[in-house]
């Protein structure tokens, strides 16, 4: 196999439910039945097939406890598996758990040098890239002193560090952006970037969409165990996200507040679904236990409960079934399918119907412009925009030019830097 694959076949891996003090009974107990109790040992993953060739970015997502930093551990060895296979080619960073990798009692040089070894570069060779980790992980001040008193933000920066700057052929990252700020956190996108452009495998987990979007072409989903969809990065995360969604509907059918949805249509001069950037009416069909003066609250989402944008609208909501509209002038979504989230709030913010999905609205038209790789978009919208291009501009104000870029530093509190300075 070709240095930087990565193969992980029929994978199974189980781990013991519950860490309960192991009692002289249980082992009599195993011993009489040859084998250990039922029901104690869970399957954390079920026959799972992974393989990425050399040079693919693939993110894995999925909820909470649904195996994703398992699988990263057997592909890169920290673990085994109780069954299957795991192939690996090539020189491997990576960044697991905040501290995996990293040892505590060693300082941040150690760290460097001893990690750099494990990988098979030699001291030589590390040391040609000492200087750049330790910029790029801002740990100039730190470099001496042991891990185990760096924050975590630098212990993560450190991590990342090491394992993105002694040039893997494969890459595995779990969740680095969590914990960075983000300033960091666009570094590390950055980072992984060129890291791609070399050519190295990357194998990228985030609970972070707008992040698995902007650098990986292919994504795996994980639920409970199982590899449920393995594909096109945009595909598996509309799947992904629709399941997220549905999740929400059933832990919202659970709850009895006392105005509830009992519709929802959408209609635009095209039909049902509208245009990006044209107009749409949005009407809810409300069910209520007596009147409640609330302001409603309507957001657009890809799925999960974080909407794009949100509009609210005091009002009252009669006894009954009632009905409400809220007419949007310009859609500002690209085409694709998006969730209508509600929620109304009583005064002083009590809750009178919980923040729910409440129809699915497709939306057609124009798409959503690219982003180059790794440059994070935090949500699709549409922007109606019209370029013009002006050849021989000699006559350029340049100092107007210079001294209006230096208030929009100014601004965003970033160091002051005009190009053409340094
Ligand atoms: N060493 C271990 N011993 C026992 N159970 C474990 C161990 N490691 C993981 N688990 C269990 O395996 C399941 C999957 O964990 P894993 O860390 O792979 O999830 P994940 O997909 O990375 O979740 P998250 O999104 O929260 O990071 C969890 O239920 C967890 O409790
Ligand atoms: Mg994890």
């Amino acid at each position: 196999m070709p240095v930087g694959t990565v193969r992980g076949d029929h994978l199974w891996k189980r781990f013991r439910s519950q860490y309960a003090r192991p009692l002289l009974r249980d082992h009599l107990q195993q011993f009489g039945t040859g084998r250990p109790r039922k029901g104690d040992w869970t399957w954390v993953l079920k026959d799972v097939n992974l393989h990425v060739q050399p040079g693919e970015s693939i993110a894995l997502v999925g909820l909470n406890g649904s195996g994703k930093s398992t699988l990263l551990k057997l592909l890169s060895r920290v673990m085994y598996p109780n069954a299957g296979s795991v192939n690996a080619v090539g020189r491997l960073g990576a960044l697991i758990e905040v501290r995996a990798g990293i040892h505590p009692d060693l300082t941040g040089r150690e760290n460097v040098f001893f990690y750099g070894t494990v990988l098979g570069l030699t001291r030589r060779q590390v040391a040609a890239r000492f200087d750049d980790i330790i910029q790029f992980a801002e740990l100039e001040d730190a470099v001496d002193r042991q891990v185990k008193f760096y924050s975590s933000g630098m212990q993560m920066r450190l991590g990342f560090g090491i394992a993105a700057f002694l040039e893997p052929d494969i890459l595995l990252v779990d969740e680095v952006l969590a914990v960075g700020d983000v300033g960091f956190q666009q570094r590390c996108l950055e980072r992984m970037r060129l890291v791609l452009q070399q050519g190295t495998t990357l194998v990228f987990v985030s609970h972070d969409m707008a992040a698995v979007e902007a650098m990986c072409a292919r994504a795996v989903w994980l639920d409970r165990a199982v590899m449920v969809a393995d594909g096109p990065v945009e595909d598996v995360l509309l799947a992904y996200r629709k399941g997220l969604k549905e999740r929400a509907d059933e832990y919202s059918k659970a709850l009895r507040d006392p105005i509830r949805v009992a519709g929802v249509a959408s209609s635009s001069p095209e039909g049902e679904n509208p245009l990006a950037g044209g107009p749409v009416d949005l009407t809810l069909t409300l069910d209520a236990d007596g009147d409640h003066e609330v302001q409603m609250c309507l957001g657009v989402s890809q799925g999960p409960a974080q909407p794009i944008f949100i509009l609210n609208h005091d009002t009252v909501i009669p006894d009954g079934m009632s009905r409400i509209t809220c007419r949007i002038a310009s859609l500002p979504l690209p085409r694709g399918r998006y969730y209508l989230w509600a929620a109304a709030f009583g005064k002083g913010g009590v809750s009178r119907m919980g923040w729910q999905p409440v129809y699915g609205l497709d939306v057609e038209g124009q798409a959503r412009t690219d982003a180059p790789r790794g440059i994070m978009l935090l949500s699709p919208v549409h922007v109606r925009a019209y370029w013009t291009e002006d050849a021989d501009v000699a006559d350029l104000d340049s100092e107007a030019a210079r001294s209006s870029l230096a208030s929009v530093y100014r601004d965003l509190g970033i160091p002051e830097r005009v190009p053409g300075d340094d």
